[in-house]
């Protein structure tokens, strides 16, 4: 037997609350609470049944993939996807994830699988129009617009089972299992888990779009990221023709991969040499641009950072940043002013990561350092010069995993030149000059080498 309870739901965080209130306890997000119902547990007189407790140590099988033969996507997910496997992809509206999915499914069908794409937000025809713009309307990708978990699982569990089904957008599913409006986070929640079910029972990988809202009032695709075997976000500025997939958490793959894609009028092409890419609107010779030598996975991937420093009209001076992550803005600017005699309390300090890229990993703050340096100094940087390593508060630049393929990548595009932590002197390619700096006060004194006024008038102190 099973009672039926209400209780409020956190659209933001999923946590649940007895009662209504204007703000979620758990995470601190106004007018998420939506009343939902709930199912209470059912008091049962259920004996606890006996299983097989197992030594780790056994034989099994590699996990059977099926790749789709689009390289970028298949880097992502490790090699193509795992039968019975569920993969959620997240993204802001627009970005291009229903164009991705047609493409992938038509990748797979191309592979003679079955594909089956099922949109909630958009009708047949649309996807077809779509099709048609993306040059793939002789594919053999099945279509349906559809928005009923229990039609969706009865209608495939006839007829051979889909290699790849595609659910656009989860947001949209509804089951009459929950009692829920659609794209509660109860709803979204109570869909997936028979999507789930479906796949682990016939084999069939399954693909679930997931809208990010920044506002509470729909679920966001956060609630199922625990269920699914698999979560990608599909990434990149509006602005922007670059679109990045990431790996966010993988059970069968590596997390760290990223797969590049150009939105262009045809949809979206795949990018096998980002580093050229991004690198191909430089703007050599300015002032406060500096190429970071970054990893992404296993990949090299050059990318400028760009600094513009200028004196503040303001009472605290304005930190914008965009592609970087803003406390490590700080912290940089911190150090430069603690150790290297920089004064940046009077300027306000925009950084940008050119092309729409987001840079996470902590080696690109000599990069950026560089690159605020030289705007405030009005030194441009060499333009045949790379740069990574990673500050630590004391203001020394720490070494950096995996150098030898950032500087290899590095020659392989044109440059001449690395300024890099001491440790990376051992990787350097044939015929590549490389700066060794121990501390960023050495950076600071590299850039401004011939006494450069704007650095002479803050004030340089050795650290
Ligand atoms: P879409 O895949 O519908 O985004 P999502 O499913 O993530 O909401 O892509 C929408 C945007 O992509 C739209 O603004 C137009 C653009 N676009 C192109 O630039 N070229 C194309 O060939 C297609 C199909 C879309
Ligand atoms: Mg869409």
């Amino acid at each position: 037997m099973v009672a039926r309870t209400q209780q409020f739901v956190c659209q933001n965080c999923g946590a649940a609350a007895s009662r209504w209130a204007g703000r979620c306890e758990a995470c601190g997000e106004w007018n998420t609470l939506v009343e939902e119902g709930a199912a209470a547990p059912a008091r049962s007189s259920r004996k606890g049944r006996l299983f097989v407790i197992e030594p780790l140590k056994g034989q099994t099988n590699e996990a059977p993939r099926h790749a789709s033969g689009m390289a970028e996507f298949d880097r992502v997910t490790g090699g193509g996807l795992v039968r019975g496997s569920v993969l959620l992809l997240g993204g802001d509206p627009g970005i291009g994830k229903s164009t991705l999915l047609l493409e992938v499914a038509a990748a797979f069908a191309r592979e003679h699988h079955r594909a089956v794409y099922i949109s909630g937000e958009e009708a047949v025809a649309q996807v077809r129009l779509r099709a048609e713009r993306l040059g793939l309307s002789d594919a053999a990708v099945e279509i349906a617009a559809e928005t009923s978990v229990e039609d969706i699982v009865a209608t495939l569990s006839q007829g051979p089972t889909p290699r790849l089904l595609v659910i656009d957008s989860i947001q949209t599913m509804w089951t009459q299992k929950v009692e829920a409006a659609p794209g509660t986070v109860t709803q979204v929640r109570g869909s997936a888990g028979e999507l789930i079910r479906f796949a682990k029972r016939t084999g069939a990988a399954v693909i679930l779009v997931g809208h990010v809202t920044k506002d509470g009032q729909i679920a966001g695709p956060r609630v199922v990221e625990h269920m699914v075997d698999a979560v990608m976000s599909f990434e990149g500025e509006g602005s922007h023709q670059f679109r990045i997939l990431r790996a966010i958490k993988n059970r069968f793959g590596p997390t760290d991969e990223i797969g590049v894609f150009e939105m262009t009028g045809a949809g979206l092409c795949e990018v096998a040499n980002p580093s050229e890419l991004f690198l191909s609107e430089r703007d050599l010779g300015s002032p406060g641009t500096a190429v970071f030598a970054g990893i992404e996975g296993t990949r090299p991937l050059l990318v400028e950072i760009q600094a513009l420093v200028v004196p503040t009209t303001l009472g605290t001076p304005r930190r914008a940043v965009v592609g970087w992550d803003q406390s490590r803005l700080s912290m940089v600017l911190a150090v430069l002013e603690a150790h290297c005699g920089v004064r940046l309390s009077g300027h306000d300090v925009y950084l940008n990561v050119a092309g729409g890229l987001r840079i996470q990993e902590p080696a690109a703050d000599v990069a950026a350092a560089a690159a605020l340096v030289s705007s405030l100094a009005h030194a441009p940087l060499p333009a045949d010069a790379v740069y990574f390593g990673e500050v630590s508060l004391s203001g020394a630049v720490r070494p950096v995993a995996h150098t030898a393929p950032r500087l290899k990548e590095a020659q392989k595009l044109g440059f001449m030149r690395a300024v890099v932590p001491e440790a990376a002197r051992a990787d350097a390619p044939d015929g590549f000059a490389l700066t060794t700096v121990g501390t960023l006060a050495d950076l600071v004194a590299e850039i401004a080498r011939d006494g450069v006024p704007a650095l002479r008038r803050v004030g340089r102190q050795e650290a």
